[in-house]
């Protein structure tokens, strides 16, 4: 009997050509499909690799775990790595090697295989994840290990193999999906100077084209996390999906940047979260009511480090655990509304209330109803003063 080896598998070019370059290795392919909102077919993906040889195609509905253990904790901590990305691919990462580790271990796998290349961070990522979970299983890249240097010689290895795939040979841009973002990446847009086109606008609508009516939304956040749109509940993926609908129509959550990979690589990277965009934007403005300016200090640094963690595949580890666990002593009272207007592109705050505000009217006025003794104030002043005065 072959040994077994575990792919994660999209359906894409890739990974339909590594399940027969594996098979020629002598592998048994098992076929990991995980569904984190991309929306895609995942019936004909798993048609295709079947007809390609695999011996299995699992697919896996991860996206309600995806949001509640890694989305939600990562918008609780505000993290976004180099202050922009809101790292919707990275998170997603971990979560799904995880899963393949539980189905190689399932099926008495001896290997498990990506499809990522050598250059970019998401091999990181799932590797560190198969390291940790399961030391003893080999590890598999076929993408930064096999002749195919090219798209074209890619897809004439499927020709030749009869494998059935979808893919033409001039492909725009390499785009990754998920319920809690898009990255499209190369192409045209490897110059960092030309505008994205329209062509690379997946679900927000360009500006030109956005709505040009304003909306306002009220989200409701209870411990840190959206639980309601304009007064009626949802579960978690639903909120996320609805919310990316509403901020995409507005043109919402459009992210254009140069990143720093983690093997060293500068890159051009255009994201799109309108969902994301709208929720640390809210959860941003509840915490400022909410949170003493120690806690949203300190808060602040950690969020910094944990999308580095993130990002660098850092998920399961200690560091990443102990923050999570302080973040959450932090969220305790962030329970609350706030109304927003969207609007060509923008995420306005108009308004934020809490049970918990830390608001003082009475101190803050300067009109009626002032209880802020104003000749303390000069005291204070003298004695902050006094280490730096000559
Ligand atoms: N640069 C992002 C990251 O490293 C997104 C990568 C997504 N991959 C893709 N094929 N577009 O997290």
């Amino acid at each position: 009997m072959a040994k077994k080896i575990v792919l994660a598998y999209s359906g894409g070019l890739d990974t339909s050509v590594a399940i027969k370059w594996l098979m020629e290795k002598g592998y048994e392919v098992v076929c990991f499909m995980a569904d984190v909102g991309q929306g895609a077919d995942t019936k004909s993906a798993k048609k295709r690799a079947l007809k390609i040889g695999a011996s299995k195609c699992i697919v896996g509905d991860l996206k309600k775990k995806f949001v509640d253990e890694y989305v939600f904790p990562a918008l609780k901590t505000g993290a976004l790595y180099q202050g922009k990305y809101n790292l919707a691919t990275a998170l997603s990462r971990p979560l799904i090697a995880e899963a393949m580790v539980a189905v190689a271990k399932k099926e008495k796998a001896v290997a498990i295989a990506h499809g990522c290349t050598g250059k970019g961070n998401d091999q990181v990522r799932f590797e560190v994840t198969f390291h940790v979970k399961a030391p003893s299983l080999k590890v598999i890249a076929p993408v930064r290990e096999w002749e195919l240097t090219t798209r074209e010689s890619e897809i004439d290895y499927a020709a030749e193999h009869n494998i059935p795939i979808e893919q033409t040979k001039k492909k725009l841009y390499s785009i990754d999906v998920n319920l809690w973002g898009i990255s499209v990446e190369g192409g045209k847009l490897e110059d960092p100077c030309f505008e994205p086109q329209s062509d690379t606008f997946i679900n927000i609508k360009p500006l030109e084209n956005a709505s040009s009516k304003a909306q306002h939304i009220t989200v409701t956040f209870k411990n840190g996390i959206p639980v309601a749109i304009d007064g009626k509940k949802y579960g978690s993926v639903e909120l996320v999906n609805r919310l990316n609908l509403i901020g995409a129509s507005h043109g919402v959550g459009r992210v254009d940047m140069i990143e720093d990979r983690l093997v060293g690589i500068k890159s051009r990277e255009v994201y799109e979260a309108p969902a994301s965009e709208i929720l640390y934007a809210a959860h941003t403005a509840l915490e400022e009511l909410v949170l003493d300016r120690e806690v949203r200090k300190y808060k602040n640094f950690l969020s910094e480090r944990y999308s580095e963690l993130v990002y660098y595949g850092l998920w399961f580890t200690p560091l990443r655990e102990a923050i999570d666990a302080f973040i959450d002593k932090t969220q305790e009272k962030v329970s609350g509304e706030v109304v927003l207007k969207l609007y060509k592109g923008n995420v306005i705050v108009c308004g934020r209330k809490s049970p918990y505000s830390k608001y003082k009217k009475a101190l803050a006025t300067y009109g009626e109803g002032d209880v802020f003794d104003q000749k303390l104030a000069k005291g204070f002043i003298d004695l902050w003063a006094m280490p730096y005065r000559a």
